[in-house]
């Protein structure tokens, strides 16, 4: 079996501002060094508003940091009259190795659809960028349809057109658990999971569906991430809340199954 380096993502959503994020990237990376010993060989990220790009970009090629980052959305156009918008270009020269794209708050409160996401995919894609695709069910989707039905439409739409040798990132957010304290259990995001990656499988191949990093996202803590990672299609976590505190962040990240 292919081995998958687990993924621990912080997504500050609209938290931290240029200022912040210095100094909050400061002191994960001393927490990430001192603790090497009980550190659990994850890939870290953190995903900041825009306006912080390029300082914690600064700060992580001076000091060559262990931490990837990227941005919390792009848009789907390359360049031109889009005002307020930010082009994968934009972001692939920031050297963003990431993009979260479908984020549950994207898609309801700014109106994304399953293609919207799709084009940003292929945009991301286009740029060097590796999308990390949201998808996730509402409680009433899950009452309606059951577990997986939305997620894995949201996903069959999502990798349309998409090049499974660029690598992608998969993230499993039911909607009912985002900062609502009520994680979903491990065998729930296990079951959608496995479903998400059959839909790898049948889209992109075998092979790339045993090299994507599929992760859980909502209300993960220090006190539930190790549960989640013993699932063996859970391959790490997208953190909200908890990415926001300096302690409780560093714990996740050193999380031991
Ligand atoms: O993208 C991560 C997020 O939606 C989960 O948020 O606060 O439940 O960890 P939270």
């Amino acid at each position: 079996a292919v081995k998958r380096t687990p993924f621990i993502a912080g997504n500050w959503k609209m938290n931290l501002d240029h200022l912040q994020s210095i100094a909050f990237v400061q002191k994960l990376a001393w927490s990430l060094a001192d603790a090497k010993h009980d550190f659990a060989d994850a890939e870290v990220a953190v995903f900041p508003p825009f306006t912080d790009l390029r300082s914690v970009q600064t700060l992580i090629a001076a000091d060559s940091l262990p931490l990837a980052y990227g941005a919390q959305d792009l848009s789907a156009h390359d360049s031109g009259a889009y005002t307020g918008e930010i082009s994968g270009a934009f972001l692939a020269q920031l050297d963003c190795t990431y993009v979260i794209i479908g984020h549950s708050e994207r898609r309801t409160l700014h109106h994304e659809t399953d293609l919207d996401v799709n084009a940003k995919v292929v945009a991301a894609q286009r740029h060097g960028l590796v999308p990390v695709i949201c998808v996730g069910e509402t409680a009433e989707d899950l009452e309606a349809h059951g577990p997986s039905a939305v997620p894995v439409r949201q996903l069959r739409t999502a990798l349309a057109g998409v090049d499974g040798s660029k690598g992608i990132v998969v993230a499993y957010e039911p909607v009912w658990a985002i900062g609502s304290g009520q994680a979903a259990t491990p065998e729930q995001a296990q079951q959608v999971c496995e479903a998400l990656r059959g839909v790898i499988a049948e889209l992109l191949g075998a092979d790339v569906a045993a090299a994507t990093r599929i992760l859980y996202g909502g209300s993960v803590k220090a006190t539930n991430i190790a549960s989640f990672l013993r699932e063996p299609d859970v391959d790490g976590a997208l953190v909200g809340g908890a990415s926001l505190d300096i302690d409780e962040f560093s714990s996740i990240v050193r999380f031991k199954k």
